[in-house]
């Protein structure tokens, strides 16, 4: 990528876009914020976005469009079959991602129910770098289980290790051994591992763990949701791929996979998914759940015009100005927040910043959800609303037990182009202010708790009067300012 030096020296990522369509925010009084926490359950899934000043909740859907993805909309062409906006999106996923096959569906996790519907049985197990929330709910849901097979770098906060996202290839080959191939469907490999913070796959790991695939003859099904950021991952800290280009990354991942399968909620900036393949075998494998579940074969749930918006979007993941910016605001947070002091995952990795609630709320036990306490605590001082990647996020085992998650984080997601550098400066500065104050943020409990997927709709509340306390210095501290 072509590096950009200010004359002052200063190391600040600069926006290669400008805002043609913008967006009025409400920063509300923190009285207000407190209320809405109550209202919300303690959870930020459930703020209004009224009460929200800066949604770094996810970049799932919140992407900014470009104008020649708007533009594209207006040209949708509708009809149930045969549509030409289909042709274009089909042409696009074959451009840009080298399959020839494509299955539309309406979002990521359809395409992991339709993966799994077809070939997770009970007493599988598939194995992968490591889980994403919904891609586990549908294997189990199925009978099914899985193994995650990260190396125990992928575990280390502060670490400079370039691909913690890789699969562990000795203890994969291993856990192939003890269940048997026959019961494994596929290996789940996820590009920019989300729930460890974002951090990639090298190409030369995927390539090691397509030869256990093929030794095995187990199908290898990629993940693609966070493809473009794990190929600019690539291109910048893989040697062999130093003088490459996003295509070529793109191609060469997707080009190991037998079944890539992605939501464009993240992938293209626009809404919907697709599962796709160069196999017709494993095409007609799947191809007729979809009209079962999502819609027939040529919109898969999808509104036309979203599809239009997907494949410029897709073209787009190959242009690296757009798909660094991200990636570029994530670095620069991180590095000013590190230099602060306050525990983030190391090496910046992509999707957002993720911060360490394990060390920050160090005196809140994991029964009282550190990660879901800080993404409470942070929003009542600042509007900014982050997620909880911790154990409310994890699902409860066969027996009903909590099961606690390796790592208790707060995800503050960077969607591609749509913060600028004073408002990730304001994220920073209440962030080390609450980093100062940490020792007043306090627990939760679960007075609601769903019994699938519970972090989106669950309810908490805090165990003791702890937001108010935290109300009260923060207001001493800053006065009337909101
Ligand atoms: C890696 C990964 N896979 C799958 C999904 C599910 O996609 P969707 O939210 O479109 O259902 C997500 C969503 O965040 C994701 O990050």
């Amino acid at each position: 990528m072509q590096e950009i030096k200010f004359y002052s020296g200063e190391d600040i990522p600069l926006e290669l876009h400008k805002v043609r369509i913008v967006q009025k925010l409400h920063l509300v009084p923190i009285e207000r914020r407190l209320e809405a926490l109550k209202e919300g359950g303690f959870n930020t899934f459930r703020l209004s976005t009224l009460d929200v000043f800066l949604d770094m909740l996810t970049d799932s859907g919140t992407n900014a469009m470009s104008d020649n993805q708007l533009a594209a909309m207006m040209k949708a062409d509708d009809a149930y079959a045969g549509s030409q906006s289909f042709a274009r999106l089909q042409k696009a996923v074959e451009d840009v991602l080298g399959k020839k096959y494509l299955l539309p569906v309406h979002q990521g996790r359809a395409a992991e129910n339709i993966l799994s519907v077809a070939y997770v049985r009970k007493g599988s197990l598939v194995p992968m770098n490591y889980h994403f929330t919904t891609a586990m709910a549908h294997i189990t849901d199925k009978g099914g289980a899985i193994a995650e097979l990260l190396y125990d770098e992928a575990y280390v906060i502060n670490s400079d290790h370039p691909f913690k996202g890789n699969m562990n290839i000795e203890k994969l080959e291993e856990i192939i051994n003890y269940h048997g191939p026959k019961n494994i469907p596929f290996i789940r490999m996820e590009a920019s591992t989300n729930l460890i913070g974002g951090q990639p796959f090298s190409v030369q790991n995927l390539r090691d763990v397509r030869a256990i695939a093929d030794k095995y003859k187990i199908r290898l099904v990629l993940d693609g949701s966070l493809l473009g950021e794990n190929a600019f991952l690539v291109l910048q800290r893989e040697e062999e791929f130093k003088n490459s280009n996003m295509e070529t990354v793109i191609k060469t991942m997707t080009g190991l996979a037998d079944i890539c399968y992605f939501s464009a909620r993240k992938l293209s900036s626009s809404r919907g998914g697709g599962i796709c393949t160069d196999s017709i075998e494993i095409f007609r494998e799947l191809e007729a759940f979809i009209p079962l579940y999502e819609g027939f074969l040529t919109y898969g749930g999808m509104s036309i015009r979203e599809m239009e918006a997907m494949a410029v979007g897709l073209y787009e993941t190959l242009d690296e100005t757009i798909i660094s910016q991200s990636p570029t605001f994530i670095k620069y947070l991180v590095k000013q927040l590190d230099d602060k002091g306050i525990p983030v995952i190391k090496p910046a990795g992509v999707l957002g910043v993720h911060v360490d609630a394990m060390q920050i709320c160090a005196h809140i036990p994991q029964t009282q959800y550190p990660a879901g306490s800080l993404a409470a605590a942070l929003f009542l001082i600042s509007g900014i609303r982050g997620m909880e990647r911790g154990s409310i996020s994890n699902q409860r085992d066969e027996y009903g037990n909590e099961t606690y998650a390796d790592m208790e984080l707060v995800r503050l997601a960077v969607p591609r182009r749509v913060f600028t550098l004073s408002q990730i400066k304001y994220v920073e500065d209440r962030m080390t202010w609450l980093y100062e104050n940490r020792e007043l943020i306090g627990g939760l409990k679960f007075v609601y708790e769903p019994p699938v997927l519970r972090f989106f709709m669950g309810g908490l509340e805090p165990v003791s009067d702890w937001p108010e306390k935290l109300m009260a210095k923060f207001k001493e501290d800053f006065g009337e300012s909101l």
